[in-house]
């Protein structure tokens, strides 16, 4: 993971690499730190801790240069200190570096260069072995000692590298991290992600994979891994800086849960015609592909994993195709039966998840068609699938995924339902029915955000709870997973979702006098079996929170307090039920005075294996 960020131009680098990295702590924020040229030198300030505490020291000096390099860290190799932070640099310090990725044959690297140069290293990270390999074929040329020192490097890394022999320029590199350019007028910037520039630029180049980029503040060039010049169309950002702000909410997530029903309406409307037929642009799939595919797969991770399951639900109940799904890190290892006949569908909100991205390969070297569900435009899922599918959500900040989640089902159901219509296995008078369910989505979520205080209520009674217990039936078992998933990872508490009926298989001895069990019961078919086993954990001592559509009203009796969505077909309710689960974790990790939007140990874009 870790973010990184560069500026060339006229303006003083320090602010702007302060302001970038601020907007890519999402990234990491074990450590942080800046190179800057000036005066002669390249000066290294980096701490341990938050970007802030990098901008107080920063702060107590004035460094005026205007070409630097900015690093936020998720460490990997190396505890979290000052001394692993970024930007590392040669001996001499004349070179600085910035890395996102890892080095994997770091190892023998540096035990090379400590046999031919004597080297000494000051950090146990793997990405100070840059520094030296560049240092080691530095012959007056800093993007030629690049090109050398690749070709020695295994692994995954984006880095940015100054140096104080030549102090008018920044040459960085891609390699499955993520790396974009950001053009602007006598000034250029290389950053990790979209948000650290938007205040500067909308004119950004996407960086391709094993691609070479030497920033000027008046030139970008790229070049390709034989060194040859590549030219590439200017990419036009559509949002705006303030879709990257706070705007007045205590935490991004809490700002995220509340732009849910925009995002699934700009999902969802994107999509139909005034007929409200479903048109896929990025999807060419036609009625032959999809008799020849027999098989599909859902890979992704995290909270985009559990999107998968409902897609699994949405494709075999709409589409009849047998699906699969699997968290990409265990798919890629498998050895998975795939063939020209499988469809494999990634799932990622950032598109830069190494896992989901390795996998997507493995999957496409077998022979399958890759369609990926992505929300960041131009990443690397995005740019390696057949067909693509753009969840409408705009940027996510906060590490817990809440409106990446549902424009990600919704883009399930559309695909389901479209494959459906392609293959004719769904009569029409259906088809109108669920396109009008999921219309009244938006109002729905809409609804439920704002009944956010009675949720708030419930969390500030439970939330010294440390051990909860997300249970359901059917679809509602893929939302207990993510709801578990939100309270664990915003509020540290022990969580753990289950098929309610599998309960009394061994987790019900768990249950015990207090224990906190929520109780997704949304589903019609299924709603007595639910209400039988919440009995089974109230008699047990738990204390129960019930989620359930407005019209069964029921589970009132068995349930300690319930949380109703607005009435919807059974197919649709994960969309809904979701968000009370969000907004529950949410005021839960808020009353335990957790750190929200930046959960410990915790990185959005996870960039590593
Ligand atoms: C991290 C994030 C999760 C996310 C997962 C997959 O763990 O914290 O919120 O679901 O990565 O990320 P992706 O960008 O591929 O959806």
């Amino acid at each position: 993971m870790c973010g990184i960020v560069g500026y060339i131009g006229n303006q003083k680098a320090a602010p702007i690499l302060i302001d970038g990295l601020s907007k890519l702590e999402y990234r990491g924020y074990d450590s942080a730190g800046v190179a800057i040229y000036d005066e002669g030198s390249v000066k290294v300030r980096k701490y341990k801790g938050r970007i802030s505490i990098l901008e107080e020291n920063l702060k107590k000096e004035t460094i005026k240069g205007n070409i630097g390099i900015g690093h936020t860290r998720w460490a990997t190799h190396g505890e979290p200190s000052d001394r692993n932070s970024h930007p590392h640099t040669n001996y001499s310090g004349n070179i600085a570096l910035i890395h996102n990725g890892i080095i994997e044959n770091y190892m023998k690297l540096k035990e090379w260069l400590i046999s031919v140069k004597g080297d000494h290293f000051k950090s146990e990270t793997d990405s100070e072995v840059i520094a030296h390999l560049i240092d080691y074929f530095y012959e007056g040329d800093l993007l030629d000692a690049v090109y050398k020192a690749i070709e020695k490097m295994e692994g995954a890394y984006a880095i940015g590298v100054i140096c104080k022999d030549e102090p008018d320029k920044i040459v960085a590199v891609r390699k499955d991290s993520p790396l974009i350019v950001g053009l602007g007028e006598n000034e250029n910037f290389i950053a990790s992600d979209i948000p650290a520039l938007l205040k500067y630029t909308k004119d950004i180049y996407l960086i391709e994979n094993e691609e070479v980029v030497l920033l000027t503040k008046d030139e970008v060039k790229i070049f390709n891994e034989f060194r040859e010049v590549v030219k590439r169309d200017v990419f036009k950002v559509t949002w705006n800086a303030e879709a990257a702000e706070k705007e007045g909410y205590p935490h991004f997530m809490m700002k995220e849960i509340n732009e849910q029903p925009k995002g699934v309406y700009d999902t969802l409307h994107r999509r139909l015609d005034k007929k409200d037929n479903i048109v896929l642009d990025g999807i060419k799939i036609t009625k032959e592909d999809l008799e020849q595919i027999n098989k599909v797969y859902i890979v992704a991770c995290g909270t985009a994993y559990h999107a998968g399951l409902v897609g699994k639900y949405a494709i075999e109940k709409f589409a009849k195709i047998p699906v699969e799904v699997d968290v990409a890190s265990e798919f890629r290892y498998r050895d998975p039966f795939v063939d020209e006949n499988t469809l494999f569908i990634a799932v990622s909100q950032s598109g830069e998840t190494l896992d989901t991205l390795a996998a997507l390969r493995e999957a496409k070297r077998k022979g399958a068609r890759i369609l990926s569900i992505v929300n960041v435009v131009g990443s690397s899922v995005a740019r390696e699938s057949d067909d693509v599918f753009y969840t409408w959500a705009g940027p996510e900040i906060a590490v817990a995924s809440t409106k990446a989640y549902t424009t990600q089902l919704v883009s399930m159901y559309l695909i389901a339902l479209h494959m459906a219509v392609t293959k004719g296995s769904i009569a029409n008078d259906q088809y109108k029915k669920y396109i009008k369910a999921l219309k009244e989505m938006p109002d729905q979520i809409q609804k439920i955000v704002e009944n956010e205080e009675s949720i708030q209520k419930i969390a500030d009674e439970q939330f010294n709870n440390e051990n909860v217990f997300y249970i359901g039936r059917g679809v509602d078992v893929a939302v207990a997973y993510e709801g578990s998933l939100k309270l664990k990872e915003i509020s540290y508490i022990h969580s753990e979702a289950i098929g309610a009926g599998e309960l009394k298989h061994g987790t019900i001895a768990l249950i015990e006098e207090g224990r906190l069990v929520v109780a997704l019961a949304t589903q019609d078919g299924l709603y007595d079996k639910m209400l039988s086993n919440i009995q089974e954990v109230r008699a047990r001592g738990a204390y129960v929170i019930g989620v359930a559509k407005e019209e069964n009203k029921e589970i009132e009796k068995v349930a300690d307090k319930v949380i109703y969505i607005p009435d919807t077909l059974d197919e649709f309710t994960p969309i809904l039920s979701v968000v009370p689960l969000q907004v529950l974790a949410y005021y839960i990790a808020v009353a335990r005075g957790c750190d929200v939007d930046k959960p410990k140990n915790l990185a959005k874009s996870v960039t590593v294996e």
